[in-house]
């Protein structure tokens, strides 16, 4: 017997919902707020921990004005510290990333020098005045947590919990192997878009089939515009249907995110064959980066906000060391389709930026589709009220 027509586990919108103030994407004034409730507070993913993989390894990181400085100790720990002197607030490191000759950090203006754990151990002056206790001056510490070879920093007196930071368990991607991959490929460009445009675009899939052709041959139901069954209000209908356009995941045939829809490599021999079979696999943690696990290799895309209209993307493809020693590996079947696809993304996030300004234009206004953004909007509200 059929079940009876119900919108009760239908996704979308049911109410017409508003969307942000228009303000909210170019606003100086509402960018530095932003900054301060949402960026310097949330734990926001740097890079790689092989980028500081080695004692005495540092790499530095900027945040809006903020500039960070992270250093792997003699016992293996990764400490962050703000990249500024006690003395008079001089930068400490300049470069990007490198090993510390020695073991300390040595402010290059008057010499004040600091272990690696951050203490004050040294300054260069000929006498000690009344008053001055080095102990008092160690390096201004920054909550730093690895996690699974990802690095991540909060500038948060006290940071959110880690876990809470992301859409769905962090359990969900354990059956990669995150730890020991490594980076095949990094891509980097700067959007002239607000951050937040960018978080919009990526919980829709209304702009699929005009924006992303080639992915929705991929992924038939991107297709319909839908990214879930349940987005489509007549979902019951097809509710058995093994029909990828209905049921979600992969073209039948394809079996991962590249060009061919071929393997570039071994899946992953830790991987369920539930996750093996599902072909990509998101976590998302906000504001500042999604993981992607595919079968044979796993895509991480980091943002950082530039300025309120200029955000930067980064692209990093991991691969096992097998899969990138393999002469016949080809990092064009994966850069060419995922990277297209974001490219695409990009492309549109700046249409939608350019037209932001409109004097008439006060915000837009969200489609059933669009429920994620709704969601995205309330969190955005919710920390910054
Ligand atoms: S500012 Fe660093 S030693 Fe003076
Ligand atoms: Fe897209």
């Amino acid at each position: 017997m059929a079940t009876p027509q119900s919108d009760l586990d239908f996704n979308g919108l049911k109410v017409s919902q508003p969307g942000l103030p228009a303000a909210y994407y170019f606003d100086p004034a509402r960018y530095q707020l932003e900054m301060q409730r949402i960026w310097q507070r949330h734990w926001v993913y740097v890079g790689r921990a092989q980028e500081v993989e080695l004692p005495r390894s540092f790499k530095t990181f900027e945040l809006g004005d903020q500039k960070i400085l992270l250093v792997r100790d003699q016992a293996g720990a990764l400490r962050g510290f703000h990249n500024t002197c006690r003395h008079r607030g001089a930068l400490l490191c300049a470069q990007e990333a490198g090993t510390l000759r020695g073991n300390a950090i040595t402010c290059a203006y008057h010499g004040w020098s600091y272990g690696l754990d951050g203490a004050l151990r040294r300054t260069t002056s000929l006498s000690v005045a009344a008053g001055f206790d080095p102990r008092d001056y160690p390096l201004y510490q920054v909550n730093v947590r690895e996690w699974r070879g990802f690095v991540f920093v909060s500038l948060a007196a006290q940071p959110p919990p880690f876990a809470a930071g992301f859409d769905v368990p962090l359990g969900r991607m354990d059956g990669w192997p995150l730890e020991t991959l490594r980076t095949g490929h990094v891509a980097t460009q700067v959007m002239r878009c607000n951050w937040k445009v960018f978080w919009e675009n990526y919980n829709e899939c209304l702009h699929c089939p005009g924006v992303h052709p080639s992915l929705s041959r991929m992924v038939p139901i991107y297709g319909r515009a839908i990214m879930e069954p349940r987005e489509d209000p007549h979902w019951r209908e097809h509710a058995g249907d093994d029909d990828p356009k209905y049921r979600g995941g992969m073209r039948r045939g394809a079996k991962t995110w590249t060009r061919s829809g071929e393997l570039i490599g071994k899946p992953f021999a830790t991987l369920s064959e539930k996750d093996r079979r599902a072909a990509y696999v998101y976590l998302t943690g906000l504001p500042s980066m999604f993981i992607v696990g595919h079968p044979d290799y796993v895509r991480v895309v980091r943002l950082r906000p530039l300025a309120p209209e200029s955000t930067e993307l980064r692209i990093e493809y991991l691969f096992t060391a097998e899969t990138l020693a393999d002469p016949a590996f080809d990092l064009d079947q994966v850069t060419g389709f995922a990277g297209e696809v974001l490219a695409e993304d990009a492309a549109v996030c700046e249409l939608n930026q350019a037209g932001l300004h409109a004097l008439a234009h006060l915000e837009g206004v969200l489609m059933p589709e669009e429920y994620l953004l709704h969601q995205f909007h309330d969190w955005v509200r919710a920390e910054t009220g």
